[in-house]
C-alpha cells in the first residue's frame, strides 16, 4: 500500500496541529509494517502560491530561499517525531512538473480546458491579485463585519469576492480594486457522474459521503487552474505571466513524489501503484479543511490522466489548544521546536493515540488530561511494571528468565486480545488500543501484586519467584508490542532492555529460559515545572 500525508505548507514551521496527521498515519504505516506488509508512505512539502510570496517578502527573502530552509526544517521536525517517511519530497521539485505538463496536455488533448475572463480584486499597493481569504469585508447577505472573501462564518453563505461590501485587503489593509484577466478552468462537470459513482465505493467515512452529496445536486463549476503574477508556482505553457494554481501541483506530488522514491529504489514498479487497474491500496490521510480537494479536484485529476483513484480517505479533525484554534493570529500555535523543548515526542504520539478515533472530531489539547494519560498511565502502570518485576529477576537471577511460565492462562489471555486490537487498528481507533492496553496493564500489576513477590521467603532458590517475574515480564512485552506503532522511542529501549525484538507475529511464543539486559529507566516521569510557559 502507498500511504501520504497533506502536503504541509512551506510558508511555515510544523506545529503540533499538523503533527496529529503525520502521527495517525505513521502508527497505521507502523502497524502494517509490523504485520509484514509492503508499505510506501510519502509526502512533501507544498512550496508554492500566495501565502509563500507573502512571508518570503516579509522576511526580505526570495521564495526559493524560504522553501529550502522550510524544506530542511520540516524533514527535521517529522525525523525527531520519528514519522517514517520513506520519501519527503517538495512540489517545487522538476520531476513534478514532468507529471503536472503531462496532466495539463491531457486536459488540453480531451478539451477538457476553457477560457474565461475573470474579474477579481488587486491590491494596488503590493501588487498583487488578492486570494478570497486575504480579502475581508461586510457579507452582502446578512451584513456581519470581518468576513472572509468567499463565505461567511455567521450565517454561512457562499459567495464571489467582488460581492463583499467594502472589501479590505488583509495584506496592506487598504481598499483592492477591481480588474480583470483571463483564467483557465478545468471542466469538471464532464467527469461529474464518475466522480459521484466514485465517491461512493467506500473510499470515505460514511457522514461525510452525505455532506459531499450536497455538491453534487448541482452540475458541477468549472475550476479555475490558473494564477496571475506575482505567483510562486510553476508557469502554464503557451501563456505568458501565468501561473499554475497551487492546488493544482500540489496533489501531483503524491505522484511525483512516489515517483521519485522508485528512481532510488528500483524494486518498487510505479505502474503497479498507479496504473488504472492497480491491485494496490492508496489511502490518504487528510484534515476536514481540504476534503473538497481531494474528493472532487483530485479524483477529477486522475481521472483525466487514466490514473488509479484512492482506495480510502481518511479524514480527521482539528487540534484545538484550551478550545481554541490553532494559528499565529487568533490563538496558540506550539511547533515541534516548542513542544521538545518540554517533552519528548513519544509523549505526543500516545497522547494523540489515546484521543484517536475513525469519526471527525477536534481533539482539544489538554494539560491536565496529557499528564495524567503519561504519569499515570504509561509509567506507573505500563513502565513500571517491567522495573518492579525485573528488578528480582537481576538481584537473584542474572537477568534470566524463568523456563516457564507461572500463569499460562493469564499469557494466552493477553495473548488472544490480539484479535480485537487488530481491528482496532485497521479502524484507525487508536483510542481503543490505548484503552485495551491500559486494562491489560491493571490485570498485570493485580497479578504482581496478588502474588507478593516481596514475600517469598529464600527468593534465591525460589523457582516460583523467577516464574512470577517472568510472566510479569511477559505480560510487559506483549503490551509493548501492541504499542510498538504508537511509541517507537520507548520500543526500542524496551527491545534492548528485552534483548528481543518485539514482533506481532510471534506474539504467542512466550520468551523463556532467555537472559534480559539490567533494567534502565526506559521513561521518564513528565515534569510539571514550567509547563505554562508552554502557551505563552
Ligand atoms: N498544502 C495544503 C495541503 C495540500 S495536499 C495536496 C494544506 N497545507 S496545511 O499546511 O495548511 O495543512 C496540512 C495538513 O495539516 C492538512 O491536512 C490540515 O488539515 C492539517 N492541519 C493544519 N492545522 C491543523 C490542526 N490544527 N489540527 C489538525 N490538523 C491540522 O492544507
Ligand atoms: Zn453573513
Amino acid at each position: 500500500m502507498l500511504v501520504t500525508c497533506a502536503l504541509p505548507y512551506a510558508n511555515g514551521p510544523i506545529h503540533i496541529g499538523h503533527l496529529l496527521e503525520h502521527i495517525q498515519a505513521d502508527i497505521l504505516v507502523r502497524y502494517q509494517r509490523m504485520l509484514g506488509h509492503e508499505v510506501w508512505f510519502i509526502c512533501a512539502d507544498d512550496s508554492h502560491g500566495t501565502p509563500i510570496i507573502l512571508k518570503s517578502r516579509e522576511l526580505y527573502i526570495h521564495p526559493k530561499k524560504l522553501i529550502s530552509k522550510m524544506f530542511q526544517n520540516h524533514i527535521c521536525d517529522l525525523k525527531c517525531f520519528n514519522i517514517s517517511y520513506d520519501n519527503y519530497s517538495s512540489t517545487h521539485h522538476s520531476i513534478n512538473l514532468y507529471f503536472l505538463k503531462k496532466l495539463y496536455y491531457t486536459l488540453k488533448l480531451n478539451n477538457l480546458i476553457t477560457l474565461k475572463k475573470v474579474i477579481q480584486l488587486y491590491d494596488v499597493k503590493e501588487n498583487i491579485f488578492l486570494p478570497d481569504r486575504f480579502v475581508q469585508g461586510i457579507c452582502p447577505n446578512c451584513y456581519a463585519k470581518d468576513q472572509y472573501g468567499d463565505h461567511c462564518e455567521l450565517c454561512n453563505s457562499v459567495y464571489k469576492t467582488i460581492e463583499l461590501i467594502n472589501p479590505v485587503s488583509k495584506i496592506s489593509n487598504t481598499e483592492p480594486v477591481l480588474r480583470n484577466s483571463m483564467h483557465i478552468f478545468f471542466d469538471i462537470a464532464v467527469l461529474q457522474n464518475t466522480l459521484y459513482e466514485w465517491m461512493q465505493t467506500g473510499v470515505l467515512h460514511k457522514h461525510i459521503v452525505n455532506k459531499m452529496k450536497e455538491w453534487f445536486y448541482k452540475s458541477l463549476k468549472s475550476w479555475n487552474i490558473s494564477r496571475d503574477k506575482p505567483y510562486f508556482g510553476f508557469r502554464i505553457p503557451d501563456f505568458k505571466n501565468k501561473y499554475f494554481y497551487v492546488w493544482m501541483d500540489a496533489p501531483i506530488a503524491y505522484i511525483s513524489t512516489f515517483k521519485n522514491l522508485c528512481y532510488n529504489n528500483p524494486l518498487i514498479n510505479f505502474h503497479e501503484f498507479w496504473n488504472i487497474n492497480s491491485s494496490t491500496e492508496l489511502y490518504h490521510f487528510i484534515g476536514k479543511d481540504i476534503v473538497y480537494f481531494h474528493i472532487l479536484f483530485w479524483p477529477a485529476m486522475l481521472e483525466s490522466m487514466k490514473f488509479r483513484k484512492p482506495t480510502k480517505i481518511f479524514v480527521h479533525g482539528h487540534v484545538k489548544i484550551k478550545g481554541m484554534k490553532i494559528s499565529k493570529s487568533k490563538g496558540y500555535v506550539i511547533t515541534v521546536k516548542k513542544w521538545l523543548k518540554y517533552f519528548d515526542s513519544d509523549s505526543l504520539r500516545y497522547y494523540y493515540a489515546s484521543k484517536l478515533s475513525s469519526k471527525i472530531e477536534d481533539i482539544d489539547f489538554n494539560v491536565q488530561d496529557f499528564i495524567y494519560k503519561i504519569n499515570s498511565d504509561l509509567v506507573n502502570k505500563i513502565v513500571n511494571l517491567a522495573s518492579r518485576s525485573s528488578s528480582f529477576l537481576n538481584k537473584y537471577f542474572d537477568n534470566m528468565l524463568s523456563k516457564k511460565l507461572d500463569n499460562i492462562k493469564l499469557y494466552t489471555q493477553f495473548v488472544s486480545v490480539s484479535h480485537k486490537i487488530k481491528y482496532f487498528f485497521q479502524d484507525l481507533d487508536f483510542n481503543l488500543v490505548i484503552k485495551e492496553v491500559i486494562k491489560l496493564s491493571e490485570i498485570a500489576n493485580q497479578y504482581f501484586n496478588h502474588n507478593k513477590p516481596w514475600k517469598i521467603l529464600d527468593p534465591k532458590n525460589s523457582i516460583k519467584l523467577q516464574e512470577i517475574c517472568s510472566t510479569a515480564i511477559n505480560l510487559f512485552r506483549i503490551i509493548m508490542i501492541y504499542l510498538k506503532p504508537i511509541v517507537p522511542n520507548l520500543v526500542n529501549k524496551s527491545e534492548k532492555f528485552l534483548l528481543t525484538i518485539l514482533d506481532w507475529n510471534n506474539i504467542h511464543i512466550p520468551l523463556l529460559n532467555h537472559r534480559i539486559s539490567i533494567f534502565k529507566t526506559l521513561y521518564a516521569r513528565i515534569d510539571t515545572t514550567n509547563i505554562d510557559d508552554l502557551f505563552k
